[in-house]
C-alpha cells in the first residue's frame, strides 16, 4: 500500500464567512472542472466556518485548526474534539508551529489532543519541524524525532495508522523560503525511518507524510516529486483558489 496524497489548506485567521464561502466554492468549481486524481483535498478554516464549509462539496474535507486539551467541561473558549466532529469536520491540525510558539502547546499537551482526536474518529495532522537556529546548531534530526516520540508515539500501532505527519519547517513558514526538495526529501526519509523503527514497514510506507513551509503553484511539483512527500499543508498559497488548485494538480 502507498500513503494516501493530499493537499490540505490551512487558512489560518483569515478570512470572514462571506470570504470564505467565496473562496470555497471557486476552489470547489476548479475541481468539477478538472478533477483531482487520487488526491484527498481538505479545507481547513476557522472553527466558526467549519459548519458552514462541511458538506458542501463533494470533494473537499474539512477540517479544524486546533482541539482542546480536555473532552469538556468548564473550559471558557476551548472548542472539544467532540464538537469538531459534531460540525462535519474530519481532520484536526495538532501542533501547529504558531501553536507551538504563540500559545505554547508542548508535545505533552499535543499528546492530549491527539488521543481527543482520534477518540472522535478525527484524524490528527500533527505538526513537527525545526526552527532555523535548530538547523544551523544541527539539531534537526534530534528535534522531530522528540517531536514524533512524545507527541505521537504513545499511540499503538492500529490508532498510529490514522495520523497523518506534517513535515513543517519554522524557517519556512510564511517566509517565502522554501526547504529545497533535497533538504525535504531528507526530513521526510527521516520521519518515515523513525516511524518504521516504531512501528514497523508497513505503517511507515503507509503514512500520509506532508510538507508545509512556503509551497506554492511554482515549487509544490519539485516537492511532489520526491519520494518520501505525499503532499503538502499549504498557507498562504491556499488563500488563491486557482494556486490552490494548481498545486492540488501537481502530483
Ligand atoms: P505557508 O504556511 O504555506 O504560508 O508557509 C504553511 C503552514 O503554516 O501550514
Amino acid at each position: 500500500m502507498k500513503p494516501i496524497k493530499i493537499v490540505a489548506g490551512n487558512w489560518k485567521m483569515n478570512n470572514i464567512l462571506s470570504e470564505g464561502l467565496s473562496l470555497f466554492s471557486e476552489i470547489d468549481e476548479l475541481l468539477k472542472r478538472k478533477p483531482a486524481k487520487d488526491v484527498k483535498v481538505i479545507i481547513i478554516p476557522s472553527f466558526v466556518f467549519l459548519r458552514y464549509l462541511a458538506g458542501r462539496s463533494e470533494v473537499i474535507a474539512i477540517g479544524a485548526q486546533n482541539c482542546a486539551v480536555e473532552a469538556s467541561g468548564a473550559f471558557t473558549g476551548e472548542v472539544s474534539a467532540a464538537m469538531i466532529k459534531s460540525a462535519g469536520a474530519e481532520y484536526v491540525i495538532a501542533g501547529h508551529s504558531e501553536r507551538r510558539t504563540y500559545f505554547n502547546e508542548t508535545n505533552s499537551m499535543l499528546a492530549k489532543k491527539t488521543d481527543q482526536c482520534l477518540k472522535n474518529n478525527l484524524a490528527p495532522i500533527y505538526c513537527i519541524g525545526e526552527t532555523g537556529n535548530e538547523r544551523n546548531a544541527n539539531k534537526h534530526f534530534d528535534v522531530i524525532k522528540k517531536q514524533l516520540t512524545e507527541g505521537v508515539f504513545h499511540l499503538n500501532k492500529e490508532v498510529f495508522s490514522k495520523v497523518i505527519i506534517a513535515y513543517e519547517p519554522v524557517w519556512a513558514i510564511g517566509t517565502g523560503v522554501t526547504a529545497s526538495p533535497a533538504q525535504a526529501q531528507e526530513m521526510h526519509a527521516f520521519i518515515r525511518k523513525t516511524i518504521n523503527e516504531k512501528y514497523g514497514d508497513a505503517i511507515a510506507n503507509n503514512c500520509s507524510i506532508l510538507y508545509g513551509g512556503s509551497c506554492n503553484a511554482q515549487n509544490a511539483k519539485e516537492l511532489f516529486a520526491c519520494p518520501d512527500i505525499d503532499g503538502g499543508l499549504i498557507g498562504g498559497a491556499s488563500l488563491k483558489a486557482a494556486d490552490f488548485v494548481q498545486i492540488i494538480h501537481s502530483f
